[in-house]
């Protein structure tokens, strides 16, 4: 059996709608091809005779969750790299580190909570748990760093649970960091236990209020290039999920690209070199 390969406009509208409602990403009718590629080989692969009946099946038929997986998988862009944006590294590394364990209210148990909010394949928490792990052994050896990453694309999550990245993707990498933390495994590297073990990774989807509930308080929060695929009202839900998540004085760093301008006044707008961050006060 053939697929028609080519969505019309009324499915394409029903698909999105769909898409939005599940995962609060939205595709403008500008994005409609990006759309149509993205779901054409999942319905091939699935033998469906065409987009409509792909989406009569996602909207009316049981099974519909488990192949929200899939369509998760398709349409996600998991774009991301290893020490992405240097200057916002720098200034968690050199600015909001130290003056989180300053804080009086830390001080009992000392431990830095932080979650990566849309971590990909995993190189922006295992970018924080290498950093984190040069901190405390450099500056502050009594202190513990645990990280929780979340993601909608189980498919980017597998591979970030794997831990093994190509030369592309650690192209930024420090030198020391690289011969430190990563084991040569044939053309690529795979990343060292020690920072494995400080990242939890799960199932997020952060339009899901069960899900967003259950995340317990953190430090900072990381959700770099990922509300750019949400329009103003899912980015309002989200953000006011992070307010209330994070601790008093924790931060939320967002994509260089981003703003939070008509978003939220609830967070300080703090300055670092080349970079800024949203401090809860
Ligand atoms: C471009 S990547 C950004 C990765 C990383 N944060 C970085 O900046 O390098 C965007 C990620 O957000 C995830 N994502 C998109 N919508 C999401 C949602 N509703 N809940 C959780 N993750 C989502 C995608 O699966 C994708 O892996």
């Amino acid at each position: 059996m053939t697929t028609v390969e080519k969505m019309d406009d009324k499915t394409f509208k029903s698909l999105r709608d769909f898409i939005y409602e599940k995962s609060g990403i939205f595709f403008s009718d500008q994005k409609k091809y990006l759309m149509e590629t993205k779901i054409l080989e999942r319905i091939k692969e699935r033998g469906f005779r065409d987009f409509n009946e792909y989406a009569y099946f996602l909207m009316y038929s049981k099974e519909y969750q488990t192949e929200l997986k899939y369509l998760f998988n398709a349409i996600t862009i998991n774009e991301t790299s290893f020490f992405r944006n240097m200057p916002q590294i720098n200034a968690f590394k050199d600015n909001i580190l130290p003056e989180l364990i300053t804080l009086s209210d830390r001080q009992t148990f000392k431990t830095i909570t932080i979650l990566s909010a849309g971590c990909s394949t995993g190189e922006e928490p295992y970018t924080l748990a290498m950093v984190c792990n040069e901190f405390t052994q450099s500056k502050a050896p009594d202190w513990k760093v645990m990280i929780e990453a979340g993601d909608l694309s189980e498919a980017a999550l597998s591979q970030a649970r794997e831990g093994v990245y190509n030369s592309y993707t650690l192209r930024n990498v420090p030198r020391n960091y690289l011969d430190k933390y990563f084991v040569k495994d044939g053309e690529n590297f795979r990343i060292k236990d020690e920072i494995k073990k400080m990242v939890r990774f799960y199932h997020l989807n952060l339009t899901n209020d069960t899900l967003m509930r259950r995340i317990t308080k953190k430090d900072v929060i990381f959700c770099r290039n990922v509300m750019i695929y949400f329009d103003t009202p899912v980015k309002k839900k989200v953000v006011n999920y992070f307010y209330d998540m994070l601790r008093p004085n924790g931060y939320l760093v967002i994509g260089h690209s981003e703003s939070l301008h008509d978003i939220t006044r609830a967070f300080k707008i703090v300055h670092f070199p080349g970079a800024l961050a949203y401090k809860k006060e």
